[in-house]
């Protein structure tokens, strides 16, 4: 998880989180890259995922974490991008499983969904989870076809 580089952005709805989460990052001296918004302004969450999602296919991010009101329409976003897998998760559960199973790149989450620190918990579990491979690597193949 050290050498992990990080894109972390949000729309105006999950604002707050995103700041948190970077601070967090910072903590444990992970490399992140703040995608904005940089206020609570009201934004459009498509182009924020837009933006993250292309620092992960161009390698300039490793994975990237995206929050908005519910998480729901960034993953939507995310997910409509070729080479990415978004996994919207309110809990640990769901984001150990997504990085064992689906090899998930992005992790989205909803500020006014869960409380912050089950959010810190998330990013903590969804980044420090490996892949597992194996059978799971056919099952990535088939959504990239
Ligand atoms: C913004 O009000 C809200 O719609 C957005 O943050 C997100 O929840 C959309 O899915």
């Amino acid at each position: 998880m050290g050498n992990l580089k990080v894109a972390v952005g949000s729309d105006h709805g999950g604002f707050e989180y995103k700041e948190s989460i970077i601070k967090f990052l910072q903590s444990k001296n992970i490399d992140c890259i703040d995608i904005g918004t940089y206020s609570k302004d009201s934004c459009d969450y498509p182009v924020i995922a837009k933006k993250l999602c292309e620092k992960i296919l161009s390698g300039e991010a490793d994975r990237g974490i995206l929050i908005c009101g519910t998480g729901i329409g960034m993953s939507i976003a995310a997910n409509k991008i070729k080479g990415i897998r978004a996994a919207l998760c309110h809990d640990t559960f769901s984001a150990r499983a997504t990085r064992a199973h689906n090899n998930s790149n992005v992790l989205c989450m909803g500020e006014r969904v869960i409380g912050e620190c089950l959010a810190l918990d998330i990013v903590d579990m969804w980044l420090k989870t490996d892949f597992e491979g194996g059978r799971h690597q056919k099952r990535i193949d088939m959504l990239e076809a």
